[in-house]
């Protein structure tokens, strides 16, 4: 018999501390080095939830990573989280459409399903099916305090918490360690996750034991933080679907150039790299920095007194370029929806006999093997 687990409240809470903040970042840098000394140590597993196209601000902060970590050689696995799609709304939406965009999306940006294991929640039972076990391991009191589920929770106005809601960071520990990854790129925003899926593999091994005695079942997963720049929308506020604010990867150029037209600046003429006072200007910048790989001062040096509508022509130039090859294949793959099918059905596949064998071991840990 083991002990009651310690609350985890309080480590949770530190999670998201500064001082938490920067050990988690310079455990970040040290990851970093060792994969580019050897990957092969590694698994890699992140994903999304299917609720609409991704956009320029996904690409910029994660998915430019990932398909950076995949080209370093270490193995990854690319969760399309359907079933997460349900823990704030009550209905699944076009939700097919939508599971089959996102794939296209990653294709079109460069993860190559020969190397990257791409998969929907619900098509992988045994990674659900640890959801059983792990829900014996935490409390209703550390769950109501995480810091993510009481976010969401606010973020969902009225709605009363479901029971899946509740127990997110329970799911997530299970999306995250069915394939026995110890490594997961992530916003600060998940880190309450991380922290969570690293107690829940700790009481696993504490309370139902090891297979190998030599190593319990579980890693302890790392977070990787990439140091990749937050792009806004184009009101200068967190780029989300739901503000209207967005560019999306898959968006065709005239689209993207009237909504660039659109997009807010302030009333200085004068062009300069200012984020803490000029948010929105500073944004169109730094866009075109990372769709150039040029230094935003120097860019808005160059446009100067050319004004917003100087800066617009360069951002809408700049995103257009960038994204043409990207739109370009996305658009291929939009249209062979067997192509796409195929390629989740293979990735589906995979993360089956991954499940599966996990399950196998979490079974024999628990004496329930017949
Ligand atoms: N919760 C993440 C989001 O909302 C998506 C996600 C689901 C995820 N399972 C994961 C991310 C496992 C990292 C690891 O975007």
């Amino acid at each position: 018999m083991t002990d009651q687990p310690v609350d985890a409240g309080d480590q949770l809470a530190a999670s998201t501390s500064e001082a938490s903040l920067r050990r988690t970042e310079a455990r970040s840098a040290e990851i970093e080095a060792q994969i580019a000394k050897d990957p092969s140590g590694f698994r890699v597993m992140t994903g999304d939830r299917p609720t609409g196209n991704l956009h320029l601000g996904h690409y910029f902060g994660s998915l430019a990573n990932r398909v950076r970590i995949q080209d370093a050689g270490v193995e990854t696995f690319i969760l399309i989280a359907d079933y997460q799609v349900i823990t704030d709304r009550d209905g699944t939406g076009p939700i097919r459409e939508r599971v089959l965009g996102m794939l296209a999306d990653y294709l079109a940006i460069g993860l190559d399903p020969s190397r990257t294991t791409i998969y929907a929640h619900s098509a992988v039972p045994a990674l659900n099916q640890l959801l059983l076990p792990f829900l014996s391991l935490v409390t209703d009191a550390e769950l109501r305090r995480n810091p993510t589920v009481k976010a969401e929770l606010e973020a969902t106005g009225d709605r009363p918490m479901s029971g899946l809601l509740l127990t997110y960071p329970v799911h997530q520990a299970a999306d995250i360690l069915f394939c026995k990854a110890n490594l997961v790129p992530v916003g600060k925003d998940q880190l309450p996750h991380l922290e969570q899926t690293r107690v829940v593999a700790r009481r696993f091994d504490e309370r139902y034991g090891r297979v190998d005695p030599a190593r319990p079942i579980f890693p302890q997963a790392d977070a990787l933080l990439s140091k990749a720049s937050t792009v806004l929308g184009l009101d200068g506020t967190k780029m989300s679907k739901t503000k209207g604010n967005v560019i999306e990867i898959g968006m065709d150029a005239d689209t993207t150039a009237k909504l660039i037209k659109r997009a807010v600046t302030d009333s200085d003429r004068f062009i300069t790299y200012d984020p803490a006072n000029r948010p929105e200007v500073s944004n169109l910048v730094l866009l075109v920095s990372l769709c150039t790989g040029r230094e935003p001062i120097e860019i808005a040096g160059e446009i100067g007194d050319g004004g917003g509508g100087g800066l617009k022509k360069l951002v809408t130039e700049s995103v257009n370029e960038f994204f043409a090859p990207i739109r370009a294949r996305r658009a291929e793959l939009v249209a062979d929806p067997g192509y796409l099918l195929d390629v989740l059905r293979r990735g589906n596949a995979h993360a089956n006999e991954i499940g599966n064998a996990t399950l196998d071991e979490v079974r024999a840990a628990m004496n329930m093997t017949y």
